[in-house]
């Protein structure tokens, strides 16, 4: 899966492998994963020293009546599972983090500054003919936070949701703006109603605005598509680009910020 790829790339500061630690120093992942089919899904959080964290998740859907592990029983749970642990910092990260150390970091929460890193949560939304959605989220989260902050990445409703009945959504930025606001369920609950997925995410993202202050503060996105493939994406703040895949062909589309 292409999320686990991700997280296996030590060149991509955002998840996994290489990613940005919290204030101890310390690779704190978050994933989750939903089947629109049933409903079921699976999720880590606070995970240390394993990687791919979103296989983690998938064992948790798959292999147990839970939806979610935390902390250190989550990384027994996959050491049970043939997870080998693992250091996860690599000499960029430890660079970015003496720097953070130091007062140098370019950047405060998740996005990075440099043209040549980014940042962030890799959330991804998969529609299979016909008509079968599943939804994934994994994020290492918020760049040197408190030490068991979790995000809305893990978390069913907030970071990621799915329904064949209706359409998925999954959301990427600030994750604790995301969650207050259930970003993802809200969105498939608009496309319920009967709004496109790009009115259903502008919907959520101007109640967002309106309601919460500090989704201004820092980029919050969401996205959605429905079960007939129609998609559509927004922005609290700043640019967004969501890249599509289909048929082999990827394509990137711009969105910017709803905010005044
Ligand atoms: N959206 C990722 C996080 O806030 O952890």
């Amino acid at each position: 899966m292409g999320l686990a790829a991700c997280e296996m790339d030590p060149d991509f500061l955002a998840i996994g492998l290489g990613a940005l630690p919290n204030a101890d120093g310390e690779i704190e992942l978050d994933a989750s994963m939903m089947d629109g089919s049933d409903l079921s899904a699976g999720a880590v959080c606070s995970l240390q020293n394993i990687v791919p964290a979103i296989s983690v998740a998938r064992h948790v859907m798959e292999d147990t009546p839970h939806l979610m592990l935390a902390g250190d029983q989550a990384k027994r749970f996959a050491i049970s599972k043939g997870f080998e642990p693992r250091n996860l910092m690599t000499a960029e990260s430890i660079k970015h983090l003496d720097d953070w150390r130091a007062g140098n970091a370019p950047y405060k929460y998740l996005h990075v500054t440099d043209d040549h890193v980014h940042g962030d949560t890799v959330t991804m939304i998969g529609l299979e003919d016909p008509g079968h959605l599943v939804a994934a989220s994994s994020t290492s989260g918020i760049a040197w936070k408190l030490p068991g902050r979790v995000g809305d990445s893990p978390i069913v409703g907030a970071g990621i949701y799915a329904d064949d009945e209706v359409g998925a959504a999954g959301a990427t930025g600030l994750g604790e703006e995301l969650w207050k606001a259930c970003a993802s369920f809200r969105t498939v609950e608009a496309m319920k109603r009967g709004l496109t997925p790009q009115q259903a995410c502008e919907e959520t993202i101007l109640h967002m605005i309106r309601r919460q202050a500090r989704a201004m503060e820092h980029a919050c996105v969401v996205f959605a598509m429905n079960k007939e493939g129609e998609y559509g994406a927004a922005i609290t703040d700043g640019t967004f680009h969501l890249w599509i895949c289909q048929d082999g062909a990827v394509t990137v589309r711009e969105y910017n910020g709803m905010g005044l």
